[in-house]
């Protein structure tokens, strides 16, 4: 597979076959990834690579903390609190796609929107879960290169036939996350990572994003 089909083809997958993924593949994946660019080769990432019984723990402490009200907030802010145009719009339409058109949720069944969101935690039924942890030191840089380390996963998972879907909602529980996972105080999470087969079977297969057309976001200054 050409670099620019493993671009083309990645798209985030919510739904997987219980298939494995050997540990090989993995460990051959976050190999390749570490050829990844960081701020003066620093390399500020790690890698918790769940499986099995950890894997289905740490999905029932985060739901258990779901239901009894949620989570904290994120060691970082990911997003904010109130979003402007035109990035609000099409979040509007990204959310409408998913939960209208492919799930049949209205946007007022919040039950219906909450089921969907704990399938996040049990990385959608993937065989593999990652959580990504980067040096709480290294500031924004450290999340940016931290985020470059992310699309180099995504892109081998697909040259291995693999997909993949970036979870931010892990933040939320990073208490959670920090406890079961022993991660030191000098990382904090940056986000999590589903991995595996796609269902394609599944509704949830149905989903496609649309992009805005490169001369909409690009300036060449001759
Ligand atoms: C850092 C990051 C965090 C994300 N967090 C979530 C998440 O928690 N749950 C989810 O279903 N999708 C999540 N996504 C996936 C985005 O919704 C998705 O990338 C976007 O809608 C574009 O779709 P595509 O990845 O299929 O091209 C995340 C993506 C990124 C880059």
């Amino acid at each position: 597979m050409s670099v620019a089909d493993a671009v083309a083809t990645r798209r985030s997958v919510r739904a997987y076959l219980s298939r494995p993924v050997p540990r090989r593949e993995v460990e051959e994946i976050l190999a390749l990834a570490s050829r990844t660019a960081s701020n003066s080769n620093t390399q500020p990432w790690h890698v918790h690579v769940v499986t099995g019984r950890t894997k289905r723990r740490l999905a029932e402490s985060i739901c258990r903390a779901l239901d009894a009200g949620g989570g904290v907030a994120p060691e970082y802010p990911y997003q904010p609190g109130e979003w402007c145009e035109p990035l609000r719009g099409r979040r509007r339409s990204f959310g409408d796609r998913l939960y209208r058109s492919v799930l049949g949720v209205a946007p007022d069944d919040h039950g219906g929107r909450l089921a969907h969101h704990r399938r996040n935690y049990d990385f959608f039924g993937a065989p593999v879960g990652l959580i990504l942890t980067t040096a709480r030191r290294a500031l924004a840089g450290g999340l940016l290169d931290a985020g470059a380390f992310l699309q180099a996963i995504m892109l081998l998972a697909r040259e291995r036939g693999l997909d993949s879907c970036p979870q931010a909602s892990f933040l939320d529980f990073h208490p959670i996350l920090r406890r079961q996972l022993r991660i030191p105080d000098h990382q904090i999470v940056v986000c999590g990572l589903a991995l595996g087969f796609a269902d394609r079977t599944h509704r949830l297969d149905r989903l496609r994003t649309e992009r805005e057309p490169f001369d909409s976001f690009t300036t060449f200054h001759d």
